[in-house]
């Protein structure tokens, strides 16, 4: 049968990802080409937009970086990654070759003018032959500390703005190693860039259900009444993985857990559940609003950190049934490495809706598995009629949990009377799969990211005083732990849910952690 044109298609997930209107015809040039998160992620998310979504005619991409590679052997490198990490396989030849077809190569250093002279010349080759229109999308996809550089250079090199058309900058995390050095990014972006052009990316925000958060608590009457400090006794919200360190062990020696999650996809998900509405669904109105639960987390310093924080490192143990090795027998690690790959930590949003409510956070790897999952616990009835005596069960408090990955859904827990003549109480779960309701797959975070960037919609990117603002926050326990005795990271073994002083200090309050 001859394959239809890629607009023709039929094509159940185009509702999945909204088309505010077509992109226009664009370049994306992506620094750092030959590296992981291009193959892994980038490539194959491009040609899911090539596939499903009629990316613009002429689209184009050019890779940068230091390899010695032709436009040939990087199509051909591309074509492997997308075969091994494309969300839909196997590749669709015709769609293939037309997306092939717009892949360039260029080898240059990062530090090097001429690169970027060659650069210029190869864009306008590409709007001439391609239609590119001068519309640009550079991305920073290599190590962080090339950025500075490849920015001077895009400036120097007359990049970073063109007379026609449009020019973007996609800045991958982390952005920034603490608080200062975030701070002196943001001004060396600022000096070639206008904040409008810079796209921070945080992959978070391109999930689905991450993004449903809002619409949970924005488009239904029923739960916003009761979001806050009158109903809601606690939150939690987990990101657990099963995964460890996946040959990353150089990169994240330097991060840890609290670099590496808490400071960008965490502070994220808490600032998506404690915003107030914003006065419209447009970049700066959700942005002011996420902004200001940030600034409002109270400052967690000196020894409030001891208090309010738990830090640990896993030992080897089993996780999905294979052995591991602990976090120092790692490759890139160093032997006596105090880098926590677990963070539990209590915080509060000190405003009006929220003064009270603990807002409890924890990450790891190499725990029993992976589930990130933000659960709202309800305080209990105000009056108890059914106690124990009479009602044998015990009624527990309701739960609404947003599943943001995997099973991704929603479930809200309550009591229910068990049948039979006597009154005993069981929880029980009313549930919404994503899976059943919609039987449709998820565009990838990264396709819905891009394509956002092409149509020039920051919503779901992070913007500076965002960035500084989570890094202030952090940087207080960054700095606590840093005076802290090496003996305060625990220990846990790979495979559980962590140190077991995690669940002392949640006890302490009078609450346990979910066991998802
Ligand atoms: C990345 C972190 O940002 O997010 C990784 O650097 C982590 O360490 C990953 O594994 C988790 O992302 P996801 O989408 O698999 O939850």
């Amino acid at each position: 049968m001859p394959h239809r044109s890629i607009a023709e298609a039929p094509n159940p997930l185009r509702e999945g990802l909204r088309i505010k209107q077509s992109p226009e015809p664009c370049v994306m040039i992506i620094f750092g080409a030959t590296g992981d998160l291009t193959h892994r992620k980038l490539l194959p998310a491009l040609y899911n937009l090539a596939l499903e979504h009629p990316l613009p005619a002429g689209f184009s991409v050019v890779g940068f970086a230091r390899r010695p590679y032709s436009d040939e052997q990087f199509r051909q490198q591309a074509l492997e990654s997308i075969n091994a990490f494309s969300r839909q396989k196997p590749v669709n030849p015709q769609v293939w070759e037309s997306f092939a077809s717009g892949m360039f190569y260029l080898e240059s250093n990062f530090h090097d003018p001429t690169g970027y002279e060659k650069l210029g010349t190869l864009l306008n080759r590409l709007d001439q032959e391609r239609g590119t229109g001068g519309n640009r999308i550079f991305y920073l996809s290599t190590s962080p500390s090339q950025y500075p550089e490849i920015i001077q250079n895009l400036g120097a090199a007359g990049l970073n703005k063109n007379r026609k058309g449009w020019t973007h900058i996609i800045i991958e995390k982390p952005f920034g190693h603490d608080l200062a050095s975030a701070g002196e990014l943001n001004r060396q972006v600022g000096k070639v860039f206008k904040e409008e052009q810079v796209y921070r990316i945080d992959h978070y925000l391109g999930k689905e259900t991450v993004q449903n958060i809002l619409v949970f608590r924005l488009a239904n009457g029923i739960f916003e009444p009761v979001w806050n400090r009158r109903y809601v006794d606690h939150i939690q919200i987990t990101v657990a993985e099963n995964l460890g360190l996946e040959g990353r062990g150089g990169y994240y020696e330097e991060a840890g857990a609290i670099r590496d999650m808490v400071q960008n996809h965490m502070l994220q998900l808490l600032a998506l559940v404690a915003m107030e509405p914003p006065i419209a669904f447009d970049a700066n109105s959700v942005r002011d609003e996420k902004v200001k639960v940030l600034h409002a987390l109270q400052p967690l310093v000196g020894r409030d950190v001891m208090n309010n924080t738990v830090r640990a490192q896993y030992g080897p143990g089993w996780v999905g049934g294979h052995q591991v090795p602990g976090y120092l027998e790692e490759n890139g690690v160093s032997p006596d490495s105090v880098t926590e790959t677990y963070v539990a930590l209590k915080t509060h949003v000190d405003n009006w809706r929220w003064a009270g409510v603990p807002f409890y956070l924890r990450t790891g790897k190499h725990l029993p598995k992976r589930v990130t999952e933000v659960a709202i616990q309800f305080k209990l009835a105000p009056l108890m009629l059914f106690k124990r005596s009479d009602a044998q069960g015990q009624v527990e408090p309701n739960v609404l949990t947003l599943r943001i990955q995997p099973d991704e859904g929603i479930s809200l827990k309550f009591g229910a009377k068990m049948p039979g003549t006597d009154m005993q109480i069981r929880s029980v779960n009313m549930d919404f799969f994503y899976g059943s309701s919609f039987v449709r797959e998820q565009p990838e975070a990264y396709e819905r990211l891009l394509l956002d960037c092409m149509l020039g919609d920051s919503t779901l990117f992070t913007r500076r005083d965002e960035v500084e603002a989570a890094w202030t926050f952090v940087q207080g326990i960054l700095d606590a732990w840093k005076e802290e005795p090496r003996e305060l990271v625990l220990s846990y073994d790979s495979g559980t849910w962590g140190p077991q002083f995690a669940d002392e200090f949640i006890w302490r309050d009078g609450r346990r952690w979910r066991r998802p």
